[in-house]
């Protein structure tokens, strides 16, 4: 380099840091909390590869096309403690490298999960030098004193090998991704929780359970007392809201005090983990749940991990972790949405099952609950992936990110979810109260409404005006009246339609005639995946 080129140098290098976007982060919108992409947000199109997919290059070759085929624009991969530590303090980040190339390669982000000390309460992703050295590396063990093959919350050994490798894995992707963010976001560990006793019984775990409650869980439940979680507030009131003592003197005594203890324990792990990442990469973090089934009791479910009823002792545990998420494979999908879109933690799903109904549950968790975005899991087996009811409904929220982002936070849109059990639902959404019903509560939509179940329908609604909306989803059929006594409402027209990619409106067709049921209500029909838009008006 000749010397007068040295000042353009230093203008590249400088302008690289002055002018590149910031990291992706996470951002409050009205009521919502928004992933921001370089510097704008960003609706996560996801979905989750089943666990070993990511551990070649060469088998993910052929992946990658059917991920851009079902219009994702993230993909979830897991990030493999013993892959890139095989020898304690010898980090190979080949795989990364070849993985964050290929996703750029096919214009897609990423977000990693730190499959860590623990995935799905096991510990089957540490280090060879971690499994065979149970005395510098303990392991749970359960009430009769049996190990198991899950790595003690209770070693501060344990902990700070995980903490190192993950803060190696942030480094790299400071060094090789911050001016590209390709990763946008990190989950730590996956599916923490214990099986199958509610609590950790090593020696250390005996000794801090007998031991008092710390200050600093006291202190957070004192400040937030009367915004906890009911049935967590519900159980401390049972103690009169004690403040000193031992665990089953300050909760009472039995399994979910256990799984109190061993939630707080969990989660001071996770927070020096996600810490000592964070001080090396600052990306968004967040822990994901595996859920209960209904009658189980804590061991027989993952217990203490990121659940609902823990969710006040994970926060006070581990602020480094931006927000939980739940894995939703059960059917009562809204419920699980409402359960984590509670008390400020925003709602984003980094797994769901990839079948049909997969769809309409995104739109519905998008549209209700400003999802950050939604991720079906083991995505790359989804079959014919180009026609997939995923891949169009992904589609329309391709088309409609920049609408819904627009509105999320402002009460100005609403989602839908409707099935056999839950055909009807009554929305109050601007200056109109609108009746969404599934499509197959209507005689002439050739779905049979004797089938044992129904495919979900799903939708989401937004305002566009005092009497104009726009809804997108499948198998909607919607009816509109007006909220002013003595006024009826009715439609003026609708049309069918999409967004360019310039985020214009590109007129199909006018709907009305037995498209409309002679102006009766707006209809998508089940199993099509469209957006149309209605303008209403009202008479006397
Ligand atoms: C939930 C886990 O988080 C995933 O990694 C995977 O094991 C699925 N269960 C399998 O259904």
């Amino acid at each position: 380099m000749r010397f007068y080129q040295i000042p353009l140098v230093i203008f590249l290098i400088a302008s690289n840091f002055l002018f590149s976007a910031a990291l992706p982060h996470l951002k409050n919108q009205g009521s919502a909390v928004q992933l921001i992409v370089d510097d704008r947000p960003f609706l996560i199109l996801g979905g989750e590869l089943g666990n070993s997919t990511a551990s070649s290059l060469n088998y993910m070759k052929s992946i990658w096309p059917k991920l851009v085929q079902l219009n994702l624009n993230t993909a979830l991969i897991p990030v493999y403690w013993d892959l890139i530590e095989p020898r304690e303090g010898t980090f190979d980040f080949m795989l990364i490298d070849g993985l964050l190339e290929q996703a750029r390669q096919n214009n897609l982000r990423l977000i990693l999960l730190w499959f860590g000390s623990w995935k799905n309460s096991m510990s089957c992703y540490a280090p060879g030098w971690v499994k065979t050295n149970p005395d510098r590396f303990p392991r749970a063990r359960l009430k009769n004193g049996q190990p198991m093959e899950i790595m003690s919350a209770f070693s501060k050994e344990n902990c700070d090998a995980d903490a190192r490798a993950f803060a190696s894995l942030m480094r790299y992707l400071r060094q090789s991704d911050s001016h590209k963010h390709t990763v946008i976001m990190v989950q730590v560990e996956n599916e923490v929780g214990m099986l199958s006793d509610a609590r950790d019984w090593s020696p250390a775990a005996n000794q801090a359970f007998s031991g008092p409650v710390p200050t600093e869980l006291i202190d957070y439940l004192t400040e937030k007392k009367e915004t906890l979680i009911p049935e967590f507030h519900a159980r401390w009131a049972k103690k009169g809201f004690k403040t000193v003592g031992t665990w089953e003197e300050v909760f009472g005594k039995g399994l979910p005090t256990d799984e109190i203890f061993m939630a707080w324990h969990y989660g001071r792990y996770v927070q020096a983990v996600a810490a000592a990442g964070k001080a090396e990469y600052p990306l968004p973090m967040f822990v994901n749940a595996a859920l209960i089934r209904p009658g189980y009791k804590p061991g027989q479910y993952p217990s203490a991990g990121p659940l609902p009823h823990l969710m006040d002792i994970w926060r006070a545990a581990a602020p480094a972790i931006d927000f939980l998420s739940p894995d939703i494979y059960f059917p009562n999908f809204a419920y699980w949405c409402r359960q984590y879109h509670q008390s400020a933690n925003p709602l984003f799903i980094p797994e769901a099952q990839k079948g049909p109904d997969s769809a309409a549950q995104a739109l519905y968790a998008i549209g209700q609950h400003n999802s950050m975005g939604y991720s079906p899991f083991s995505i790359e087996n989804i079959e014919n992936p180009a026609n997939a009811p995923l891949a169009n409904c992904y589609g329309l929220l391709r088309q409609l990110s920049h609408l819904i982002l627009r509105s999320q936070g402002t009460f100005m849109s609403a989602g839908v979810l409707l099935d056999k059990q839950n055909p009807i639902q009554e929305i109050k959404l601007g200056r109109y109260n609108l009746t969404v019903s599934h499509d197959y509560t209507w005689g002439w939509s050739g779905g049979d409404p004797k089938a044992p179940s129904w495919p979900k329908a799903g939708g989401i609604l937004l305002i566009q005006g005092p009497d104009e909306y726009l809804i997108a989803g499948t198998g909607l059929i919607i009816t509109f009246a007006s909220q002013c006594p003595g006024q009826t409402a009715s439609i003026q027209w609708i049309q069918e339609g999409n967004y360019d990619e310039e985020e214009s409106w590109v007129p199909g067709r006018w709907l009305s005639g037995d498209e409309s049921h002679q102006g009766r209500h707006l209809r998508i029909p089940m199993g099509q995946f469209a957006i149309q838009r209605i303008r209403l008006y009202q008479y006397k």
